[in-house]
């Protein structure tokens, strides 16, 4: 797994490695504190200890493609767990979810939260932020959400106070809005930079597409310490996105500071691959729906659902659930989301 120090991967890999050792196998778990050279130091070390499987998260999609050449050609099978290996051959199959339906699920919620779907014409302020430049997803999340949002812009409802994107702005440049690393120091240094085009707050913000939580977390930091005079749960409030239902996001959803996130249930997603990894080890065929380009190949891939989550759910837009839906499917627990009383 790519890093520790978020909340997912640790799920993702206790899940994971848990079912394969419930199949019967053994497993072992890495993870490579964000950090390439550790990163491909764990993949060689599986390959010495005769791995027949390596599942990577990796931490750049493209930096990683050396090592699982070498896993390749000492016959190892190679899954690429949520985010895509790149610009190699070595990738035998590819887990996520599906990748736009991540963007548009966030941009329908500002849509929706806006009026812009009831024909609303603001200008409404809006910033727009994308993930790390070394994750294939990133690219993708942007391109649901932009492909939505972009009319907007182009009509002029939608503006961008900070200059970042405007009309123009294309799927391309995704990589000119992005936090490195996903992180979020990054997004609130980012954040605070662009909140100084907001006249201490006289011009208003209405939004924020933030695609996931710890960036939505930066913004939330640098709206807070900025000295900003928007309250959360006022109408002065950005209606601001995110990815994960990371606990700090559900628990910021109940206080009123982030508005939504998207929820890919990575249990569903680390059950999946140890299935495959069964699969793989059984000798059975592998059944995967689609194929994702890796610059080199086409990855046979499994792509699966996620929904948006929101405080009250299906009632504040549709294909939404509410945050005590994701505690009632045992995804996390009341105590770790409530909100101070
Ligand atoms: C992406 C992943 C997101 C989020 C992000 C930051 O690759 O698809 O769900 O976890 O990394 O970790």
């Amino acid at each position: 797994m790519p890093t520790e120090a978020e909340e997912r991967w640790n799920k993702d890999g206790t899940v994971l490695r848990d079912a394969i050792i419930a199949a019967g196998y053994e497993a072992e778990l890495t993870f490579a504190q964000d950090k390439i050279e550790q990163q491909n130091a764990d993949i060689e070390n599986a390959i010495v200890k005769g791995a027949k499987i390596i599942v990577i998260g990796a931490k750049d999609g493209s930096a990683v493609g050396p090592a699982v050449e070498k896993a390749r050609e000492a016959g190892i099978k190679v899954i690429a767990y949520d985010r895509l290996i790149m610009d190699t051959d070595a990738v035998d199959y590819y887990v996520t979810f599906q990748l736009e339906k991540v963007g548009e699920l966030e941009a329908n919620y500002v849509i929706e939260k806006l009026g812009l779907d009831k024909g609303e014409k603001g200008p409404f302020n809006i910033e727009v932020f994308t993930g790390s430049s070394d994750d294939n997803n990133a690219k993708f999340f942007f391109k649901g959400a932009w492909e939505l949002l972009q009319p907007y812009f182009a009509s002029g409802v939608l503006v961008s106070p900070s200059g970042k994107v405007t009309a123009d702005f294309t799927v391309d440049n995704w990589q000119d809005i992005s936090i490195d690393s996903w992180k979020m120091e990054n997004a609130q240094r980012e954040m605070e930079s662009r909140l100084a085009k907001y006249n201490g707050g006289e011009t208003p913000l209405h939004a924020v597409l933030s695609p996931y939580d710890g960036i939505s977390q930066g913004v939330i930091n640098a709206i807070e310490t900025s000295g900003m005079p928007w309250k959360a749960g006022t109408e002065n409030w950005p209606w601001i996105t995110g990815q994960d239902a990371t606990n700090y996001a559900l628990y910021n959803i109940n206080m009123g500071t982030q508005g939504e996130t998207v929820w890919k249930d990575t249990r569903v997603l680390a059950t999946k691959v140890a299935e495959i990894c069964v699969q793989i080890l059984k000798g059975e065929t592998v059944a995967t729906d689609a194929t994702m380009n890796n610059n080199n190949i086409e990855v046979p891939s499994v792509l699966l659902d996620s929904v948006s989550v929101t405080k009250n759910g299906a009632s504040d837009a549709k294909d939404t659930q509410s945050v005590q839906d994701v505690v009632d499917s045992g995804y996390t627990t009341e105590d770790q989301v409530k909100p101070y009383e």
